[in-house]
């Protein structure tokens, strides 16, 4: 079995804002996932058309505005002409695809000193000089909070942490458990960002890793987490986490108290 570190508090970390109950990775979804109480926000990076950094999880447009198309084949202008918030309810006509800088902003705002996980979402197109403009654009924005940045594709943890190496780095995987240990050996990443159900099925043979798994949203998937007092999880439902760790850690939201 992996190391149980024994008196860690699970970080919960909203999975594209509070995807649960807003129109995932808008401004409405990050505010959503602060008000519940999340300790940490997880978001998607890409590049617009004229290279401009956007928050979206899928490399098209279509499922979650009114638009279609790639993200890529789309400039900044045209992807904010898009609504993003009326796929999940009306009432949320007219929320606009925030680009990276709007939600830094946005956190800064709340004076959020929580965890900020950005995803390099590079693993279909490798969107080349992201990395470079994130180096830059955080050396130019240095903020109060705990940067990790995590991806798929482990070219881009490697390149990004060459060129921004004081924020934290973590492998995410599906079931490609054998690349990402081997990162963490070579001290190219901190922690692992596994699937769940890998998780589960590895449940004899976690590597000696910080872990921080997705998409954990039952209430089964989340005791089961807490209980074994994994470093964070990633959750379409803060609230619902932040509720059910009180019960089993004992301690609510922690970044705002500290
Ligand atoms: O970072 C955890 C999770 O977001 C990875 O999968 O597809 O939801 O970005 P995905
Ligand atoms: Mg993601």
């Amino acid at each position: 079995m992996g190391t149980v570190f024994t008196r860690q508090i699970t970080q919960i970390i909203a999975h594209r804002g509070s995807k649960g109950t807003r129109p995932e990775n808008t401004l409405l979804a990050f505010q959503a996932a602060l008000d519940d109480g999340a300790d940490g926000i997880e978001t998607d990076v890409q590049l617009s058309r004229d290279g401009q950094m956007i928050i979206m999880h899928d490399e098209q447009v279509d499922r979650t505005t009114n638009g279609s198309g790639q993200v890529r084949d789309l400039t900044l202008a045209q992807l904010k002409a898009l609504d993003a918030g009326s796929h999940v309810d009306p009432a949320y006509a007219g929320t606009q695809i925030p680009t990276l800088d709007e939600v830094i902003r946005l956190l800064q705002r709340n004076c959020f000193t929580g965890i900020f996980n950005l995803e390099l979402k590079t693993n279909k197109f490798p969107y080349p000089g992201l990395e470079q403009q994130l180096a830059t654009y955080f050396t130019q924005h240095p903020v109060g909070f705990r940067l990790v940045f995590s991806s798929f594709r482990a070219q881009s943890l490697v390149t990004l942490r060459r060129l921004y190496p004081q924020a934290e780095y973590a492998k995410l995987f599906q079931t490609a458990s054998r690349q990402a240990k081997k990162m963490g050996r070579l001290h190219q990443v901190a922690d692992l960002h596994p699937d769940i159900r890998w998780v589960k099925a590895h449940r004899f043979w976690l590597p000696h890793m910080q872990l921080r798994p997705w998409t954990v949203n039952s209430s089964a998937d989340m005791t089961y987490c807490f209980k074994r007092r994994f470093a964070g999880i990633i959750t379409d439902y803060p609230a619902q986490a932040v509720r059910l760790r009180q019960q089993i850690q004992g301690v609510s939201d922690s970044w705002k108290k500290s």
